[in-house]
C-alpha cells in the first residue's frame, strides 16, 4: 500500500523509460474499427428496449397517468410508472430513485419507461402514454429568487464560506479597486456518446453494461437506490463515449432499465436520446459572482473577495464553487469567499468539467484583468507580484507551484511583447485585433485506489482495475506504468478496465483518475517485483531490463520465475494525510489572440497556447490532448456554450448539438499547449498531478480579456456574443 502521506522519494519512473513518452493510445485501433464495446452495443444479451416518457410541466403532480393504449400497443411488454415501480431507497450520494411519485420536480423529470420488443415500438408506444398534471407555478429565474439564497451544506468537507482579515476595510481604503459582478448561463456536458445502460439479472444479482465514470460510486448508488447489496451489483464501462461529468453519478437510464429487467426478468436496455439527456441527467448551474479585488498603487493586492450563487433542485445540495480556487490564487491579507444556493424548480445540477474553478476563473480572471487596466500595469505583471508563498488562506506550503514559469514561458512563446495595451488599437482589415491572458489552477485530489497485475508464463503482464478510460487515455498510461514498473516492452503489457469484478479504483472524474489508479498500478508493480525476487533469490538491489531481472552475477528472465500459472500482486494507494499537509495544485496559463468584426461584432479564435505544469506528465499525447480538448471547452464557455433556460415554463429551450453550440473546429484555429517540465514528491508515487481540468480552467478568460483588448468593451455576462459587443 502506497500512503501519500510521506514523500515520494527515488523511484524506478525516473530513469528514462515509456512514462511520459507521446505513445498513441492502445485502445485508439479498436476505436476507429468499432471493435470497441459501448454500453449499448452489447447485442449478445437480446435486450428488450425501454423508452423514456418525460413530464411536459416544471412543478406540480400527476393527477393520472393513463398507460392503457400503450399497454395495448404492439410489442409492449411493461409501461412503467410510480403506480408499479420498485420501492427505492432516499435521493442522496447512494440514491437516485427514479417514478418515485405522483410528484413533478421538474420539466422533462422521467414520468414512465415504456418496454417493448423493438426500440421503435417502445418509442411509438411512449407517446400513447396520457399523463394528466397539476400544474403549480414554478421559480426559474436565479437573478429574482437572490433573497432566498441560503449557504449550503458544505461539498466533500470544503466550506462554503472563508474569511480572513477585514476586505470591508481594506477594500474601502484602497486606492484602486475593481467591484465587478460576473454571469455565466446554464451549461451541458455534451459527451459524444449518450447515457445507456443494459440491465441483465442473474437472479438476484444485477450486472449493468452502462457509461458511468465511477464505478465504485456507482455500485453504492444502484445498490442504495434499489435496495440490494453492493456486492450483488456490477457495473461494467470498458469504453466511454466522453463523460466531462455528465457520467459521474447513475442516473435515470440505469435505474430504470434495472427495474424494468427485474420486473420482466429479460435484459433490458435503455438509451436515452440526445434531446433526452438535457433535462433527466445533470447540468452545470448559471453562476452570479461577485468579485472585489484592492490593490496599492504598486500593484500589491490589499483585499480580494469572491461570492458566487447557483441554483439546484428542491432537496438537491450541490452547489457550483466558483470561488474556491481565489482561495488558493493570489495573496493577499483580506480575503473573502461565499458561496450561496437558491432552490429553482429547474433540472437537477451537478459537477460538469472542472466544477468551481472553470466558471470561477471566468469572472476572477477577468476582475483581474480589469484590475490591471486599472492600475495601468501589465497583467501578467499583476500576477506575478500577488504570488503568495504559501497558501494563502491556511498557511500550508505549496506542494510545488509554478504558476509564474507559465506565465513567464507562455508570454515568451505566444509573443506578448507585441500586444498593445491600449484596446481597440490593432486592425486587421475589418477585424479589430486583440491578446489577452488568464492564469489557470486546478486542484490536484487523490483517492484510494486499487490495482492487480499479473505476469502469465508467456511474459504478457495483465493490469486490472475498476477504474475507466473516458477517452482520456487510462489504458495508455497505466500500460506505461506497468511496462516500466516491469522492465517490460509496451507489447507485453495488457490493461482491463472498466469493470467492478476488478480491484476497485474511483474510477475518472475531478482530474484524480490518473494519480489514484495510477499509484495503484505502480504499487502492484512494486508487490510483483518483490515476488519475483523472491522466486528467483536476489537482493532488492537487482535490477530489471527487458524481462529479465539481474541480481549476484546472474540474469534470470522473467518467465522462468512465474510458473505455470503466472504470479499475481495487489496494489493499493490511498493520499494518506498529504492532501491535509500541502496546497496541492496544477498550474497554467493561457494566451488568446481574437479578432472582432467591426461592423457586425462577430468575435474569431485566432489562436490561442495555453502553458501549464502538473508535476510529471505521463503521456505527452495524451497530456496535450487533454488540455487542448480542455482549452476548447474554455473557448466554448467564453463565446457559444449557452443552455437557454425557458423563464416562463421552466426547462430548457435548447436540447441538441445543433443549438447549444460546443466549440468546433471550425471555431478553433491554431491551438497548442506546452507541459513545463515538474516533479511533485507529494502529489502521487508518480510524482505527478492531475490534469484532465486544467485546460479548461482559466481558458475562457483569456479569450474574454483578448475581446476587451480588440474592442475595449468589457462584457461581464458569458457567452460573449455578438450582440453585446456592438
Ligand atoms: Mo469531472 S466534472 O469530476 O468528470
Amino acid at each position: 500500500m502506497i500512503n501519500m502521506t510521506n514523500p515520494v522519494g527515488p523511484t524506478p519512473l525516473d530513469k528514462p523509460g515509456l512514462v511520459g513518452q507521446p505513445l498513441d493510445r492502445i485502445d485508439g485501433p479498436l476505436k476507429v474499427s468499432g471493435r470497441a464495446t459501448y454500453a449499448a452495443e452489447y447485442h449478445d444479451e437480446h435486450p428488450l428496449y425501454g423508452f423514456v416518457v418525460q413530464a411536459a410541466i416544471s412543478k406540480g403532480r400527476l393527477d393520472e397517468i393513463d398507460t392503457t393504449a400503450a399497454e395495448k400497443a404492439p410489442g409492449v411488454r411493461l409501461v412503467l410508472t410510480y403506480k408499479n415501480a420498485l420501492k427505492q431507497g432516499p435521493r442522496g450520494t447512494s440514491g437516485n430513485p427514479q417514478l418515485e411519485g405522483p410528484s413533478i420536480d421538474h420539466h422533462g423529470q422521467p414520468i414512465a419507461l415504456v418496454v417493448a420488443d423493438t426500440f421503435e415500438q417502445a418509442r411509438a408506444a411512449a407517446y400513447l402514454v396520457k399523463p394528466r398534471y397539476a400544474a403549480e407555478k414554478g421559480e426559474y429565474d436565479m437573478g429574482s429568487s437572490l433573497a432566498k439564497s441560503f449557504v449550503p451544506k458544505s461539498n466533500n468537507g470544503v466550506p462554503a464560506d472563508t474569511a480572513s482579515g477585514d476586505l470591508t476595510a481594506a477594500f474601502t481604503n484602497a486606492p484602486v479597486k475593481v467591484d465587478v459582478t460576473y454571469t455565466t448561463p446554464p451549461q451541458t456536458h455534451a459527451m459524444m456518446e449518450p447515457h445507456a445502460t443494459i440491465a441483465v439479472w442473474n437472479g438476484d444479482s444485477l450486472t449493468l453494461y452502462t457509461a458511468n465514470q465511477m464505478l465504485m460510486r456507482g455500485t453504492d448508488m444502484v445498490a442504495g437506490t434499489l435496495q440490494i447489496p453492493k456486492d450483488k451489483v456490477r457495473m461494467v464501462s470498458s469504453y466511454i463515449g466522453g463523460g466531462f461529468g455528465g457520467k459521474l453519478q447513475v442516473e435515470a437510464d440505469a435505474i430504470l432499465a434495472a427495474m424494468a429487467a427485474k420486473v420482466l426478468q429479460k435484459p433490458v436496455k435503455v438509451v436515452l436520446t440526445r434531446q433526452q439527456i438535457f433535462e433527466i441527467t445533470k447540468h452545470r448551474t448559471d453562476t452570479i459572482q461577485r468579485v472585489k479585488l484592492a490593490a496599492g498603487r504598486d500593484g500589491t493586492l490589499t483585499a480580494i473577495g469572491h461570492e458566487s450563487w447557483s441554483n439546484n433542485t428542491p432537496g438537491d445540495t450541490f452547489y457550483e464553487s466558483a470561488a474556491q480556487a481565489t482561495r488558493s490564487f493570489y495573496a493577499a491579507p483580506n480575503r473573502m469567499t461565499a458561496h450561496r444556493l437558491v432552490t429553482l424548480d429547474l433540472p437537477h445540477s451537478s459537477s460538469m468539467r472542472a466544477p468551481g474553478e472553470a466558471v470561477g476563473l471566468l469572472a476572477l480572471e477577468c476582475a483581474m484583468d480589469e484590475l490591471a487596466a486599472a492600475l495601468n500595469m501589465d497583467p501578467i505583471e499583476l500576477r506575478i507580484k500577488n504570488e503568495p508563498q504559501e497558501d494563502p488562506e491556511k498557511g500550508r506550503p505549496f506542494s510545488t507551484r509554478s504558476f509564474v514559469p507559465c506565465l513567464r514561458k507562455g508570454a515568451e512563446l505566444f509573443g506578448w511583447s507585441k500586444r498593445n495595451a491600449t484596446p481597440g488599437q490593432v486592425k486587421d482589415g475589418a477585424w479589430l485585433v486583440g491578446m489577452g491572458m488568464s492564469g489557470a489552477i486546478r486542484g490536484n485530489p487523490m483517492l484510494t485506489a486499487k490495482a492487480s497485475v499479473t505476469l502469465d508464463k508467456n511474459g504478457i503482464a495483465t493490469v486490472r482495475s475498476s477504474m475507466t478510460d473516458i477517452g482520456t487515455g487510462s489504458y495508455t498510461i497505466l500500460a506505461q506504468i506497468a511496462a516500466d514498473m516491469l522492465s517490460l516492452p509496451m507489447a507485453r503489457v495488457r490493461v482491463a478496465l472498466g469493470d467492478t469484478a476488478f480491484p476497485a479504483a474511483p474510477g475518472s472524474g475531478g482530474s484524480f483518475g490518473a494519480n489514484s489508479a495510477g499509484s495503484a498500478v505502480y504499487d502492484a508493480c512494486n508487490v510483483l517485483r518483490g515476488k519475483l525476487l523472491q522466486a528467483a533469490n536476489l537482493p532488492p538491489d537487482s535490477t530489471f531490463n527487458n524481462g529479465n531481472v539481474t541480481g549476484l552475477g546472474r540474469t534470470v528472465s522473467l518467465t522462468d520465475l512465474v510458473g505455470p500459472n503466472g504470479l499475481e500482486a495487489d496494489g493499493a494507494a490511498d493520499p494518506g494525510d498529504s492532501r491535509k499537509a500541502f496546497n496541492q495544485q496544477s498550474y497554467g496559463a493561457h494566451f488568446a489572440e481574437v479578432g472582432v468584426d467591426r461592423d457586425t461584432g462577430e468575435i474569431r479564435l485566432r489562436r490561442m497556447l495555453g502553458v501549464f505544469t502538473a508535476g510529471r506528465i505521463l503521456n505527452a499525447k495524451t497530456a496535450r490532448s487533454q488540455a487542448i480538448g480542455g482549452m476548447t471547452f474554455g473557448v466554448g464557455a467564453a463565446l457559444t456554450e449557452d443552455l437557454v433556460i425557458d423563464k416562463r415554463f421552466g426547462g430548457f429551450v435548447n436540447h441538441d448539438l445543433a443549438e447549444y453550440h460546443v466549440a468546433v473546429h471550425a471555431d478553433i484555429p491554431a491551438i497548442d499547449a506546452v507541459f513545463l517540465p515538474e516533479l511533485d514528491d507529494h502529489s502521487s508515487a508518480m510524482k505527478s498531478k492531475g490534469i484532465g481540468e486544467l485546460g479548461i480552467c482559466g481558458a475562457g478568460a483569456a479569450v474574454a480579456n483578448a475581446v476587451y483588448n480588440a474592442t475595449g468593451v468589457r462584457i461581464r455576462d458569458y457567452p460573449l456574443t455578438l450582440d453585446k459587443v456592438l
